[in-house]
């Protein structure tokens, strides 16, 4: 058997050393140095040619190779199911990331009992005790029924172990809870460390790949929203989700950024209740369901979340700065879009923002980073600065520029739709410049050409009034 040690390696240079070098003697870079397995060929091996020639690759015409979907296994979790692009596919490796106690291990825990009921399922956990996991399962029992034969639980963090049992039981589906845990003996880097997060995860997806076992494996987020063992882990995964949300409220969101087998940028919608987490069939009606109709500061968005229209509220609050510096507060908006859209509200509109402490938050826990929501934020603000509500019946969608113009965003007719089919009556958007595809009829749509006049329409008054004039500072 080759014999294996270890290395490292910079990972801007590529300068190799023997030991750990907190600073690069080539580069210069620090902590940029990562340990790497390497296997002793035996020599033989190396100098004969034609070695090892049998299980080699092989190129072939592309006429050749069969372009059939990959077999999935159903879940019964429909939004789980959904952002995966239809099920879990056979042989992949999947990522479900998220900052801590936000619910992963428990999704992880709800799909394995779901799925064990078919098929076998090991779920093996570096974080918690079998009891403590077996008093969750008990937990979710209420939603799923009966405990399912089929799940095995174990307590494991060394990854050769873990393989072990894999090998033992045989299950179709394999989840690790968390990446950050397990570990290779034969390295010397310490569990959680980039190289071991690395090391590991490529051994997991040679086994997913080689045995066609589907492999979950649960990343903690850092602080800066990277999964820890950064973006290494990304490349060897066929998926990448992320479970997120406002840990004090109770929606999750479950977002997938990577996806070999399907649609990036779908959305699923859950609620975490005393009894684990619950699919959200109709998003918009949940984010809604708490407003307060005619309240000053509030407009509704409409995002697109994938290829789901969303209707969410958006929160503005204006109140005047106490001590000195104005402080600019976003929750679920991005903060370089609210001082962008504060500061076109400013110099477009007039508005004295520069004494204010402002306020946007997106109800339900929501992260909005499109900007066909920017009229809305944008309303959202001067609503409550002016103190005057917006119309209860009207949703605004447009992307704001910095002349205090407005542009239309993609994928319209199935936002009005989405509108429409909630109840509302108006909508406030951004003037089309040609007809491509038609748009809804039964919803009002009101066509402005600067946020001035989307707000004279939005506060109630004639945006006819004022119609083709960008406003004067
Ligand atoms: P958990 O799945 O442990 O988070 P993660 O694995 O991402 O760190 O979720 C923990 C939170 O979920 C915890 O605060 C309790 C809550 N929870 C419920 O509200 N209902 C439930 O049925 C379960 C199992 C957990
Ligand atoms: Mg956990």
């Amino acid at each position: 058997m080759a014999k294996t040690h270890s290395r490292y390696v910079c990972q801007q240079c590529g300068r190799v050393s023997a030991s750990y070098m907190g600073k690069c003697p080539q580069c210069g870079s620090f902590n940029s140095m990562v340990e790497e397995l390497i296997q002793d060929e035996t020599p033989g091996k190396l100098s004969s040619f034609g070695a090892g020639i049998s299980n080699r690759s092989m190129a072939r015409r592309i006429g050749d190779f069969s372009a059939q979907a990959e077999p999935r296994m159903l879940v019964p979790i429909g939004e789980f199911s959904r952002v995966l692009g239809g099920g879990i596919v056979q042989g992949s490796i999947v990522l479900i990331g998220g900052d801590p106690g936000i619910g992963k291990s428990t999704l992880m825990l709800q799909v394995a009992m779901e799925m064990a009921k078919t098929r076998r399922v090991l779920y093996v956990s570096g974080e918690e005790s079998e009891r403590q996991i077996k008093m969750r399962a008990d937990r979710l029992l209420t939603r799923t029924g009966t405990l399912p034969e089929d799940l095995y639980l174990a307590t494991e963090t060394n990854l050769t172990y873990i393989l072990e049992h894999v090998r033992e039981i045989n299950p179709a589906l394999l989840i690790v809870d968390s990446i950050q845990t397990v570990y290779l003996p034969e390295m010397d880097s310490s569990a959680g460390s980039v190289s071991q997060v690395r090391e590991c995860s490529s051994r997991l997806r040679e086994l997913a790949k080689s045995s066609g076992l589907s492999v979950f494996v649960i990343g903690h987020v850092t602080k800066e929203g990277v999964i820890a063992g950064p973006r290494v882990l990304e490349h060897v995964v066929d998926t990448v989700l992320y479970l997120e949300g406002d840990r004090f409220q109770s929606y999750r969101l479950l977002r997938s950024v990577k996806n070999r087998f399907g649609a990036v940028a779908e959305v699923g919608v859950f609620e975490m209740q005393e009894t684990g987490l619950v699919e959200v069939i109709n998003p918009s009606e949940a984010f809604l369901s708490e407003r307060l109709i005619n309240a000053a500061g509030s407009a509704i968005a409409v995002t697109m979340e994938g290829t789901r229209p969303v209707l969410v509220e958006v929160q503005g609050l204006t109140s005047s700065a106490q001590f000195g510096n104005a402080r600019r507060t976003p929750n679920g908006v991005d903060y370089n879009r609210m001082l962008m859209l504060a500061a076109v509200l400013t110099r477009r509109l007039g508005l004295r923002l520069g004494e204010q402490d402002i306020f946007v938050n997106v109800v339900g826990g929501m992260k909005v980073d499109e900007p066909a929501a920017d009229l809305a934020i944008a309303a959202a603000i001067a609503s409550s600065m002016k103190d005057i509500s917006i119309r209860a019946d009207a949703v605004l969608i447009g992307e704001v520029g910095l002349a205090g113009e407005l542009r239309l965003p993609g994928q319209m007719p199935i936002r009005l739709r989405e509108a429409q089919k909630l109840g509302f009556k108006t909508a406030i958007v951004p003037k089309r410049m040609k007809k491509a595809e038609p748009w809804p009829e039964n919803i009002n749509i009101i066509e402005v050409r600067s946020i001035f006049q989307a707000l004279e329409a939005a506060l109630g008054k004639d945006p006819k009034a004022h119609e083709e004039t960008l406003p004067k500072e």
